[in-house]
């Protein structure tokens, strides 16, 4: 049973979601203290209380208890400059110049169901029953200041998100130095810290170690999620693996710059906060204004890993993403960018588009290229409208073109940016982001236009709509290709400058979800030179993202089971492309390609044209192969068996939820002598079903398939090699 309950003697809150349970207590002079997060608990009588005594040189807010100290007592939303003396949650500044606060409980109120987070992605319910929300007011006389803790707890999810409003409640400005969206403190350290750091063409590489006195964490201050950090982090027991254990997960619903954070302190607790990174960063608050933090999801798993994603995966399938597309399964696509780059006209990209129609592809991308005087990357972007010396009968005329041959038509933007070379700068130079007197570094030649501002917002989205409503457009690629420098905005005043990264999301949030409403029958694809910004703030607009730039079958080994552990497989573009890669140079079998990216969205990324007869041969049986499985693999139950940080081969498997049919991919990157004979045991079936091995023709029972295995074939032999059982109930 999930619900909120509140103990009015003890003064304890007891939130359970379906096998978590947390509690809270309002302690001593109205302190709201963290009490426990982990395995459900059918009711809360505080067995372990929290113990207090004299510890040198840990303040005490009240002289007369000497046992009593904000320093050694873990809490909810901790401040700064009352006796903690480690990292706080969020910090004001006051007129007087003060940065001190003193919050205190004033009032709570539980609900059901769950409310919209007020111009920002956040996870949803479609019928009040589905979640409880409670909202705890606390409150600091002095600074005029109210904050809101809103804990939602899911009926149906090992999940409780949270997020923090404050509200300026008195008469004098005040300015927020930090707000972070929540934070943990745990009564021990004896963790491992789990999260995804990258680079461009290597995102989300896994990366465990141990906790360590003091702090340590992640974040991202490059006005993007980014690919260098991705805003997850995880807590997890030294002896939890994939299967079995316990993690207590982080992941922050939000595409800019944040902070992800582990803090070990003198006496081995940890405290562990997540938001916008406080690095540059302020927001002026007025009076009866209020700031709302972005949200943070926190999932709980006595299961290991594994189970953890499949929690987040769950959730953000059926409760982060939205529209038409939530459900529905996923074309596949072929994308002209790494077939012709800038180089194409509208013949070349009808005949990629008949070729892959014949190859049963059902939808063509027109990449980077077709707006403006686009030639390379040094010009137009702000100008969307077409090139007409490269397509001189229009987009219309191109659009119709591949729908003749059987084809979806789809489009690529990069709405959020602008070069020098455009008509749009010419016309409005103050219009991108800057810095008065500083010289404006270009990334890949180009700038970004100020989202915080509504006049450029609603340009770009009167651009962009001319284009999606004229052209018969079915799919979108949203594409963002560099990162923030020299941020400041032309129309906010000085004390205001640090609030525009912020202020940018906002103004990006408005224009995503302003397009996505208005043509719902688009389905919208994000990128940013690759998984840049791969985050579950854009999946809320746009159900898909695009995994890499990095396309070649082994190093996508590793991105895409890095990227499995927070977001969902049909979240993941991933596409066959030519050989030599074109990123890393390496030659894989069209197989190996084929079954790499059909454990994503598929999608074909090469000139369909030059393939020989017999990849075009290999490359129909993969599309007829994804058509008929890709449900499973989409809306599937994820399980990885095997994974390519720790060894020479990587297996998972997908499989459906009434358990009768399975999909087991296995994957080994180079030959070796003396190889291993190996045998894999499989996950997620069910133990009493018996299942038929279609690649043997030999029917097992579940409990032999998970305890015995299933022995990999020993003459897959060479380097790149990929093998996949199909299993079905019979
Ligand atoms: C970066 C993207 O990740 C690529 O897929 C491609 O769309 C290029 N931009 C085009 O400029």
């Amino acid at each position: 049973m999930m619900g909120i309950h509140f103990d009015e003697q003890k003064k304890i809150f007891h939130l359970s979601a379906k096998d978590t349970s947390y509690a809270m207590e309002i302690l001593k002079e109205n302190y709201l203290v963290h009490l426990y997060w982990g395995k459900k608990v059918q009711s809360f009588g505080n067995s372990n209380p929290l113990q207090f005594l004299d510890r040198a040189f840990s303040g005490n807010p009240n002289k007369e208890d000497r046992t009593f100290s904000l320093d050694t007592t873990p809490q909810e939303y901790p401040q700064y400059g009352n006796t903690d003396f480690r990292k706080p949650a969020f910090q004001i500044q006051l007129e007087n110049g003060s940065t001190i606060t003193d919050l205190r409980y004033k009032s709570h109120e539980i609900k059901q169901g769950k409310e919209k987070l007020l111009g920002l992605p956040a996870t949803y319910v479609e019928d009040a029953k589905e979640a409880e929300t409670l909202e705890i007011l606390l409150e600091d006389l002095v600074a005029g200041l109210e904050v809101k803790l809103t804990y939602t707890v899911f009926a149906d999810y090992n999940v409780i998100t949270r997020s923090a409003a404050i509200k300026n409640v008195g008469t004098e400005n005040l300015k927020i130095l930090r707000a972070l969206s929540a934070n943990i403190d745990f009564r021990e350290a004896d963790f491992e810290l789990i999260h995804l750091p990258g680079a461009w063409g290597k995102e989300r590489q896994v990366e465990r170690q141990p906790l360590r006195p003091g702090l340590q964490g992640i974040e991202s201050a490059r006005g993007a999620s980014s690919h260098q950090h991705n805003p997850f982090i995880a807590l997890a027991r030294k002896n939890t693996t994939e299967d079995f254990g316990e993690v207590f997960a982080f992941n922050l619903v939000y595409s800019g710059n944040f902070l992800a954070q582990a803090e070990v302190d003198q006496f081995q607790n940890t405290r562990v906060t997540i938001g916008i990174n406080p690095f540059d960063f302020s927001w002026k608050l007025g009076p009866s204004e209020t700031f709302q933090t972005p949200e943070v999801v926190m999932t709980y798993s006595d299961q290991g890993l594994g189970e953890m994603s499949r929690t987040f995966h769950e959730l953000y399938r059926n409760r982060l993403c939205r529209g038409t597309y939530r459900d529905k399964e996923r074309p596949i696509l072929i994308n002209n960018w790494e077939a012709t780059y800038f180089d194409f006209n509208a013949e070349k990209i009808e005949e990629i588009a008949a070729a892959g129609q014949e190859l049963g592809i059902e939808l063509f991308v027109l990449d980077d290229g077709w707006f403006g005087k686009r030639d390379n990357d040094t010009s137009s972007l702000g100008d969307w409208f077409v090139h007409e010396e490269k397509l001189p009968n229009g987009l219309k005329e191109l659009a119709e073109r591949v729908e003749n041959c059987d084809m979806q038509f789809g489009l690529w933007f990069e709405p959020e940016m602008v070069s020098v070379d455009s008509d749009l700068y010419r016309k409005h130079p103050d219009w991108c982001l800057h810095v008065p007197n500083r010289r404006k570094s270009e990334s890949r030649n180009q700038l970004i236009l100020d989202f915080s501002r509504e006049d450029v917002c609603e340009e770009i989205i009167k651009q962009v709509s001319a284009i999606l409503s004229s052209v018969p457009i079915s799919y979108v690629k949203w594409d963002m290709n560099r990162h923030m420098t020299e941020i400041g905005s032309a129309l906010l005043p000085s004390d205001q400058q640090r609030e525009t990264a912020h202020r940018y999301m906002l103004g990006l949030y408005k224009v995503m979800e302003e397009i996505t409403t208005a043509f719902p029958h688009i389905l919208f694809e994000s990128c940013s030179g690759g998984g840049g910004r791969f985050d579950a703030g854009i999946l809320y607009y746009m159900p898909q993202t695009w995994t890499s730039d990095n396309t070649d079958a082994i190093s996508r080994l590793k991105i895409q089971y890095g990227t499995s552990l927070v977001y969902p497989i049909v979240s993941m573009g991933s596409h066959v492309s030519a050989v030599p890669n074109h990123q890393v140079h390496r030659i894989t079998s069209i197989e190996m390609r084929g079954d790499v990216a059909m454990s994503g969205n598929l999608g074909y990324e090469l000139d369909l044209t030059k393939l020989t007869e017999e990849e075009k041969e290999a490359v129909k049986k993969q599309t007829a192969f994804y058509k008929e499985h890709r449900h499973l693999i989409q809306f599937g139950d994820f399980y990885r068996l095997l994974s390519p940080f720790e060894g020479n081969e990587t297996a998972w498997l997908f499989v459906n939820k009434e358990k009768t049919e399975s999909l087991v991919f296995y994957f080994r990157v180079l030959a070796e002598p003396a190889a291993p004979l190996r045998s894999i045991r499989l996950k997620g079936l069910d133990a009493k079903k018996k299942y038929i091995v279609e690649n043997l023709g030999q029917v097992y029972g579940g409990d032999e398939l998970a305890y015995v295995g299933l022995s990999v074939p020993h003459d897959i032999q060479g380097d790149f090699q990929s093998y996949v059982w199909h299993l079905k109930e019979v």
